[in-house]
């Protein structure tokens, strides 16, 4: 951890979270209301990697809104008047982790560059950073949708390296995504997984050394080896 200058987060399902959306208006949905906020976040991530794949690149607000139909249609919900609407305006707005400001504070605190490098597009990121508050503790943000390539593929990694002036090694990727830690680790940035839900390892090959259980865990883990170089 000796190089890290820079603290690049992932931003959906790491500073946000995803299903906070369907939680927003879960009376609404109904009894399947967490399977449906599940579906919802897979196709989604599917869609990017699909559509990475075919070459028929579409930004995230796009697949956001495609996957939400399917989900919808999925558990027969597609006709509740007025449901798409609220679901989406609330993912615009998506609530942050309340232990997220802080974190970022923190970090700022300890001489870290803050950032984050999403799939997500420009507008979506800086309406839900700005709904939590979190837009000036972060130096930089980054949306994938400039280069039109999903995260993971290592391109859309190095913008992180170019935005910030910084190498691979001197970065420190957070995410609670598997695939995406495994992406970065690959690409060759030190990582740490936010593994709220302890969920299995994964992704072994790319050495991913490094595991909190919240942000405020990440925090003190970074401090502390900051601490320990001076
Ligand atoms: C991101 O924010 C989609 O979680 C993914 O890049």
């Amino acid at each position: 951890m000796d190089s890290i200058r820079a603290c690049v987060f992932d931003a959906y399902g790491t500073l946000l979270d995803v299903h906070s959306a369907v939680k927003r208006y879960a009376d609404l949905v109904g009894v399947d209301a967490t399977v449906v906020s599940a579906l919802w976040r897979q196709r989604q991530l599917e869609y990017s990697w699909t559509r990475t794949m075919m070459g028929r690149y579409a930004d995230f607000w796009q697949l956001t809104e495609e996957s939400l139909d399917f989900a919808l249609l999925s558990h027969g919900l597609a006709g509740r008047v007025g449901l798409k609407e609220r679901l989406l305006e609330a993912y615009f707005e998506l609530d942050a982790y309340p232990d997220a400001a802080e974190t970022l504070q923190a970090l700022r605190e300890h001489g870290f560059l803050t950032a984050i490098l999403s799939n997500g597009s420009q507008g979506m990121l800086q309406a839900a950073l700005k709904a939590s508050n979190l837009t000036d503790l972060l130096d930089v943000c980054i949306s994938v949708d400039e280069i039109r390539i999903y995260k993971p593929d290592p391109r859309a990694y190095q913008l992180a390296c170019d935005r910030l002036s910084v190498s691979p090694q001197e970065i420190c990727f957070v995410s609670s995504n598997a695939w995406d830690l495994g992406g970065a680790g690959t690409f060759g940035f030190e990582t740490i997984r936010v593994n709220r839900l302890n969920g299995p390892q994964e992704y072994a090959f790319a050495a991913l050394r490094h595991q909190v259980q919240s942000l405020s865990e990440l925090a003190r883990l970074l401090g502390d080896s900051r601490a320990a170089r001076t």
